[in-house]
């Protein structure tokens, strides 16, 4: 995964399937490489094998069931994603949540089949315990800002500062933060105060023109970035 990260969560939206999903994740895979900041797709199962075919950018899973290979109906596990040509997954997002023995599964599984895997967490209490457990990045995510519009990074900034502080015990994890973010200030305030970027939703997918929404994330992103070498220096 590469910094800062702007990861897009497609969800379930009427334009998160079929070809408007597709024709998104070009458009998002323009603007990564117009801009030289990783933009990051985690898209319905069904969708991960057509999307991965059309962009280089990452194509993420949105949750893998931690079941073994065999008789598990319905599962999704993280052979299937791995093999449609997931680079990652998201793991207990909001919306799908997982006990943490689920969780320690499912990240052990996704790595030891070089996958990535993203671990979204309510609040910073959890971010020690689940970094412990060696996933790429935690997603911290306050659920009753998710979809709202109103940015934790403007909302809840101690919410992020105290989960870099927790993230930082542990080596090698990142930290992510999301919910509500509508701007590229949001995420510039977000990455200024300590995250490598954040998780968007519905301020992209329920855009009238997602890839121009998405460019002032990335353009917040760069800020953020340069902000805080500007603060180093
Ligand atoms: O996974 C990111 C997501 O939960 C944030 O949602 O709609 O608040 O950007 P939203």
């Amino acid at each position: 995964m590469r910094t800062p990260q702007v990861l897009i969560n497609f969800k379930a939206y009427e334009n998160s399937f079929g070809p408007k999903a597709l024709d998104l994740a070009k458009g998002l895979d323009k603007l990564s490489k117009e801009y030289g900041v990783e933009i990051t797709v985690s898209v319905p199962a069904t969708m991960i094998s057509r999307i991965n075919e059309a962009v280089e950018i990452p194509v993420f899973a949105q949750h893998v069931d931690p079941s073994p290979i065999g008789a598990h109906t319905g599962s999704v596990i993280p052979e299937m994603v791995k093999e449609a040509g997931a680079k990652g997954t998201l793991i207990n997002h909001s919306e799908k949540r997982m006990r943490l023995d689920e969780i320690a599964e499912a990240i052990a599984r996704s790595k030891s089949l070089g996958l990535e895997t993203v671990v979204c967490v309510d609040r910073y209490e959890l971010v020690h315990p689940v970094a412990l457990l060696g996933p790429t990045a935690v997603l911290i995510e306050p659920p009753e800002l998710i979809g709202s519009g109103i940015a934790v990074s403007k909302a809840k900034p101690e919410v992020i500062t105290r989960a870099v502080e927790e993230v930082r015990k542990v080596s090698g994890v990142y930290l992510l933060a999301g919910a509500g973010i509508t701007s590229g200030e949001d995420v510039e305030i977000a990455i200024k105060l300590g995250s490598e970027g954040v998780g968007v939703a519905s301020a992209v997918m329920k855009a009238k023109d997602p890839v121009k929404v998405a460019e002032d994330l990335v353009k917040g992103a760069i800020r953020g970035m340069e902000g805080r070498r500007a603060l180093i220096k």
